[in-house]
């Protein structure tokens, strides 16, 4: 993989020269490809879809078409119908949340979650518990960052309905192993939503090998704009929950009485959605593809050894998560002895490096498995090098120097 020539094609690098970006597990930068793809639709075909009988509303329509396809070959789904657009992953999650609850929850039911989601799982979820008396549960995280597989395994129990589980931490980084997690729900009739917001970006991702139910993907996080993302529903699921929302396009007939709907993907799909964005992650897709994920990935890995083994060198420097750059993605949460990670960030920042510094939406992670309010994380993506790493660690030791 050419790093440089990739830098190049970003246009933010050339408006910033100089700028380290080691926070793409917050969003990432987006190539001039898919800007350009934004922008040539408002300028050649700009219409709203499924509506219109003239043909730049078709050509939209087929454009955004397109991109659901990319989406469903990107991660392996058995065919377009079963990927859903929604905002992001967040707003997947509260899809499955409202649809699977409406159609298959009463009180006493159990939702088991993990210690390492982001709130985006852990709180559409707890509404659940408030609004219908169900109950949430949550695996285990060890000291050395990864899924306690045994407890998750002990919390299966009959009153688990769903289980709900990160396929990769956007703080520890570790990867969870998905499929064998699946196996063990579904041998108990238990489906399990993925949340795959930090890892689709980052590794091939095959939701029939996996064989989840739901899995869920940010696509500002993965190049493409905000305000995009999907929910991939399983066959069974997607033809038996109900709509979540309702309003025009997802239905098939109105009347005073009630309505009927569209088939899936459609009857999740209400409202105009976010066509231009849609069409810009599907320029994404074909942008990531070119490279290739096994590339991605294994670039990543590379930076991620680096990264690890120069921080660990560093005294006062704790680093969470696991030890092997093989069982993690690039987002390394890591504290360092009496500096708050605010002050951290702002000292980066001030020599133009971009890191995220609080709880990174995992307040239940922090409490009780790191034992701190707060980190600093450092994410990588496939822009970054080895001397954005090089100039990390320099800073992060002259700070280290100067405050001490
Ligand atoms: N979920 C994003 C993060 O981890 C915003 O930074």
């Amino acid at each position: 993989m050419n790093i440089k020539g990739i830098k190049n094609d970003f246009p933010i690098f050339r408006e910033h020269p100089g700028l380290v970006y080691l926070d793409s597990a917050a969003t990432s930068q987006k190539p001039k490809a898919v800007i350009d793809a934004v922008a040539n639709h408002y300028r050649t075909r700009n219409a709203n879809i499924h509506r219109g009988i003239y043909k730049i509303s078709e050509e939209a329509t087929a454009a955004y078409d397109a991109a659901r396809d990319a989406v469903a070959k990107f991660i392996n789904a058995p065919s377009s119908r079963n990927i859903i657009f929604v905002r992001n992953a967040t707003e997947g999650i509260n899809l499955v949340a409202h649809a699977f609850a409406r159609s298959r929850l009463k009180k006493g039911d159990v939702i088991l979650a993990t210690l390492m989601e982001h709130h985006a799982n852990i709180v559409p979820w707890h509404m659940l518990a408030k609004d219908r008396g169900i109950k949430v549960a949550f695996t285990n995280v060890t000291l050395e960052g990864y899924l306690d597989e045994e407890d998750f395994k002990k919390k299966l129990t009959s009153n688990v309905k769903l289980a709900a589980c990160t396929h990769a931490s956007n703080v520890l980084g570790t990867i969870n192993p998905v499929k064998r997690l699946v196996a063990y729900a579904n041998k108990k009739g238990i489906p399990v939503l993925v949340d795959g917001a930090q890892a689709a970006p980052h590794l091939p991702v095959d939701v029939h090998d996996m064989g989840c139910d739901f899995y869920v993907l940010s696509g500002h996080k993965m190049l493409a704009p905000s305000g995009i993302g999907a929910l991939y529903m399983s066959d069974e699921m997607i033809d038996a929950l109900p709509p979540f929302m309702g309003g025009g396009d997802m239905i098939e007939a109105v009347t005073t009485e009630g309505f009927t709907y569209q088939p899936a993907p459609l009857k999740f799909e209400a409202g105009t959605p976010a066509i231009e964005a849609a069409i810009g992650f599907g320029e994404a897709i074909v942008y990531l593809q070119k490279i290739g994920m096994k590339a991605i990935r294994k670039h990543e890995i590379e930076l991620t050894k680096y990264a690890l083994h120069q921080m660990r060198k560093i005294r006062g420097v704790t680093v969470y998560g696991p030890k092997k750059a093989e069982d993690r993605t690039g987002a390394i949460a890591f504290s360092v002895d009496g500096i708050h990670p605010h002050d951290l960030a702002s000292l980066f920042d001030a020599e133009n490096i971009c890191v995220r510094a609080g709880n990174h939406c995992t307040m239940p992670l922090h409490e009780n498995v790191l034992g701190v309010n707060a980190t600093t994380r450092m994410s990588f993506y496939i822009y970054n090098d080895m001397q954005d790493i090089d100039k990390a660690i320099r800073v992060l030791n002259n700070i280290i120097r100067t405050l001490k």
